[in-house]
Order: structure tokens, then C-alpha cells, then sequence
């Protein structure tokens, strides 16, 4: 595995330029890449000089280093964690057969597709995110919300470079395609529907980045684990880039609480203070979290045996089982039937999108955890809540049908009378939408967020982290 070379136009430890032909293609995807970004990314900042991490290595320890760049000027390359010497596929019918370092014939399809959904999700949220530059509560959010949108491109070089390197002429296309659909467009709109939705204020951003980077996270931990060896080692690394997204969003959200938490204990109007109140915050939790939840698809999925089966997307840290291949085992679960919910028994590789599901909601209920720490520290009674996995689902066996916070079926109606205590209403959004107004000077933060206890690269939270 060769260092990764910034000599080349396109950055990469794959040596890349052994291999002319797809050099060259890059090469041609990278100003149309250069171009989204500019039309489509992060709005009005590419001149400024942002203090951003770029990677310099692959291995676990000092893979980052930091300097100010402007975003378009960004070194956005293709880095693979290293091949590891006879790896051999780690679960299902293919289990202990030397991993493939070429595309299966017979998955090539499904193999594109599960690339293809991975990838689109990378462009769309920096779509999403656009507008997000003028309103950051701080100088060192904007940075944050800039390293996480460069990254985000980066993850979508990485999985163009799979596209490209390893499906021809298909994968050419689909590269092209990535560049075209554009977030929330009616007719051109992102695969999965999360990634449509407006993230226009920032509690919706902090959201997005824990609940919705989080699903990344577990989507590429299964990805990780995938018979198919380079998108397995593309996947690793991009995983050590997703882990700053969440802190972003885990002490995000904290620093929102913290400071309303603050705000109560000195017995102060929340509102006229311009802090959040705690019910909000718990209503864009569950929205986000809800929608999130979505993204890992139906609970009895075909397409998730199909994936588990042929050895192409595993569980998330597969080596904790005992066992690889999934077989003669059932998953429990609550089916609705004729309006109530009755346990089945289903299939565990039908299963499958499930398993990741229980993973990811035990993941959440750590930050959700954190989160009441800091009410506890204040004194302050409320605690935050993960909504029911059934609670407003638009993907699966519960989405046709309405729950409430706690899981049981209601009727629509009943569910539209009380839709306001759960989730964000239209007075609440005025309202966040209404205390987002840009902080750009150095040492000055929102009223609605508390400072972070600490900055970046050992900097104060108070460091002039973007030239203005
Ligand atoms: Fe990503
Ligand atoms: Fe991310």
C-alpha cells in the first residue's frame, strides 16, 4: 500500500497512476465534481480560508493534518485502508472463501446498487447543508459544519473511485449521475428520503449529524465487513472521517441543552433569553431520529437476505458472532394486524435490516444518555427520550399506519391532534428558525448554544477558525 501521494492531480494511496485509463477518467469527473461543489455546495464561503483536516495517512494514529485551505482548493482523494494479506469473507454463503478483490459476476447488480445508495447520500447532505454558513452560532460550529461537507465530498470520491475502478462503464455513468440528482429536487430528487428533507437551522443540522450520520456509521460498518475487499477497506476509512460528524452532533445537541439548562437553573426565561426550550429540542430529536431510523430500510427485507447471503453487506462488527451464516435462526417481532400488533416469528436473514436497526437505536440511547447527564448536572428534571421504533415511520410495516410516542397504534386522527407534542410544529420551527442569526466574531457565540469545552486541533473554542 503505497503512502498517499499529494504530487498527483487526484490524491490517492491506490497508485492510481499505474493504471492511465482510469487516471484519466478521475480526471474528467473531477472538474464536473469541482463544479457540484461550487454550484451546489456550501454557498459564498469558497473564498474564505477555513482551518480544515486533511488526511495524510491511513493508519489509526495521526492520519489528519490541519491548515487552512479554502473549500473549493480542498484535496479531496481516494484513501483505502490497506489489503490485508488472505482476508476472507466473513459471513454468509461465501463464509471463509478468499474475499474478492474483482466484482462477483452474479452480484454485480445488486453490488452497484448497494454502492450507488451508499454514494448518493454523500453529495445530498452537503446539499442540504448549504445554506447553513451564515446562521453558525460560532466561528467554530462554521468550521465544523465545513469539515463535515468536505468530508462528505471526500466520501463520495471514495465511492466514485469504486464505481469507476471496478463497474466500467456502468460505473462511469452512475459517477456521472451522483453529479445530477440534487436533494429535495421533485424531479431529480436523492434515493433515500431523509436526504431530501430541508436541514435549514441549526438544531436540524446537529440533529442531522447525530441521528443521520449515525445511520452512515452503521450503513458503512455492515459495508465494512464486505466480501467485496475494496469497497470493505474504502468503507474502514471512511468511518474514522464519520466519527467527528457525530461528536459534532452528540456535543452539539449537548451544547444546546447545556446552555437552556443553564438558563433554568438561574431561573431565567428561556425564550426571552433566545435559547431553546427543552420540549423543542426533544421534538427535532424525535423527528430526525424517526427519519432516520427509516434508512435502514423494511423489517422483513428480502433484498437484506439477498445482501447477507451472497457475502456483500454484513452486520455491523460481524466478528462479535458466534456465528456467520444466519441460517435456521428466527427474529422476533410485532407485526400490525388488523390494527394491532401480534409477534412473528421471521427469517434472520429477512431480518437482517433489522438487526442493524437494533444496533443503531443502541447507539442513540448512549447519546440520548449523555444528553441527560447534563439536565442531571443542572438539576434540571427533564430527561430526553428515544421515540418508539414505530413512531412516525414512513418505510416498513409501520408505516402505514400511525403510533404513538411509546409505540402503540393509535388512529390517524387521534395521532394529527397530538402530532404537535411529539414533533417539531410549524410555530416551533418560526421560532429556531428565528434565533439563527450568524456569529462571526472571534470569541462570540449564539444565545442558544453554550461554547464547547474545548476547540479544534488543541485550539480555543474561541480560535479564528474561518477568515472572514
Ligand atoms: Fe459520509
Ligand atoms: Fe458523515
Amino acid at each position: 500500500m503505497p503512502a498517499i501521494d499529494y504530487s498527483q492531480k487526484i490524491p490517492n494511496n491506490v497508485d492510481l497512476k499505474s493504471d492511465k485509463k482510469l487516471q484519466r477518467a478521475l480526471e474528467e469527473w473531477q472538474p464536473n465534481f469541482v463544479e457540484w461543489w461550487c454550484s451546489t455546495g456550501p454557498t459564498d464561503f469558497n473564498a474564505n480560508e477555513v482551518y480544515l483536516r486533511t488526511a495524510v495517512g491511513v493508519d489509526r494514529d495521526g492520519w489528519a493534518q490541519f491548515g487552512y485551505v479554502k473549500m473549493p482548493d480542498y484535496r479531496w482523494g481516494i484513501f483505502l485502508e490497506p489489503q490485508q494479506e488472505g482476508r476472507k469473507i466473513g459471513f454468509g454463503d461465501h463464509y471463509g472463501e478468499a474475499a474478492w478483490q474483482e466484482v462477483p459476476g452474479e452480484y454485480r447488480n445488486w453490488l452497484r446498487r448497494l454502492i450507488v445508495t451508499q454514494a448518493d447520500t454523500e453529495p445530498a447532505s452537503v446539499e442540504q447543508q448549504r445554506l447553513l454558513g451564515h446562521t453558525a452560532p460560532s466561528l467554530y460550529d462554521m468550521r465544523n459544519l465545513f469539515q463535515v461537507n468536505v468530508e462528505e465530498g471526500r466520501h463520495l470520491w471514495a465511492m466514485v473511485y469504486v464505481l469507476q475502478r471496478y463497474f466500467g462503464r456502468d460505473g462511469r455513468e452512475e459517477a456521472e449521475e451522483l453529479l445530477q440528482r440534487r436533494s429535495g429536487n421533485p424531479d431529480h430528487p436523492r434515493i433515500l428520503g431523509t436526504f431530501n428533507e430541508p436541514c435549514e437551522d441549526w438544531l436540524s443540522f446537529l440533529c442531522f449529524t447525530m441521528f443521520t450520520d449515525r445511520d452512515g456509521k452503521y450503513q458503512l460498518l455492515s459495508l465494512a465487513e464486505s466480501g467485496f475487499d475494496p469497497l470493505a477497506r474504502t468503507c474502514r476509512f471512511m468511518l474514522t472521517e464519520e466519527a467527528h460528524h457525530m461528536f459534532v452532533g452528540q456535543t452539539g445537541v449537548g451544547r444546546v441543552i447545556e446552555r437552556t439548562c443553564q438558563l433554568m437553573k438561574a431561573g431565567k426565561d428561556v425564550v426571552k433569553e433566545g435559547a431553546v426550550p427543552l420540549e423543542i429540542i426533544q421534538k427535532y430529536i424525535s423527528f430526525w431520529l424517526a427519519s432516520s431510523t427509516d434508512l435502514f430500510g423494511s423489517e422483513i427485507s428480502s433484498n437484506s437476505a439477498n445482501f447477507f447471503r451472497s457475502g456483500l453487506k454484513g452486520r455491523a462488527f460481524e466478528d462479535k458472532y458466534d456465528e456467520h451464516l444466519a441460517l435456521n435462526q428466527a427474529y422476533a417481532i410485532d407485526l400490525p394486524e388488523g390494527g394491532k400488533l401480534v409477534r412473528k416469528e421471521v427469517e434472520m436473514r429477512n431480518a437482517m435490516n433489522e438487526v442493524l436497526r437494533d444496533a443503531y437505536l443502541e447507539d442513540n440511547q448512549k447519546g440520548i444518555d449523555y444528553w441527560n447527564r447534563i439536565c442531571e448536572k443542572h438539576g434540571i428534571e427533564f430527561r430526553f427520550r428515544m421515540p418508539h421504533r414505530r413512531f412516525h415511520r414512513k418505510i416498513g410495516v409501520y408505516a402505514d399506519a400511525c403510533y404513538d410516542i411509546d409505540g402503540n397504534p393509535l388512529d390517524a386522527a387521534k395521532f394529527e391532534a397530538r402530532a404537535g407534542d411529539w414533533l417539531p410544529t410549524a410555530q416551533d420551527k418560526a421560532y429556531v428558525k428565528s434565533l439563527m442569526k450568524g456569529v462571526r466574531e472571534k470569541g462570540k457565540i449564539a444565545s442558544w448554544i453554550a461554547p464547547p469545552a474545548k476547540g479544534i486541533d488543541d485550539k480555543g473554542w474561541d480560535w479564528e477558525y474561518v477568515k472572514l
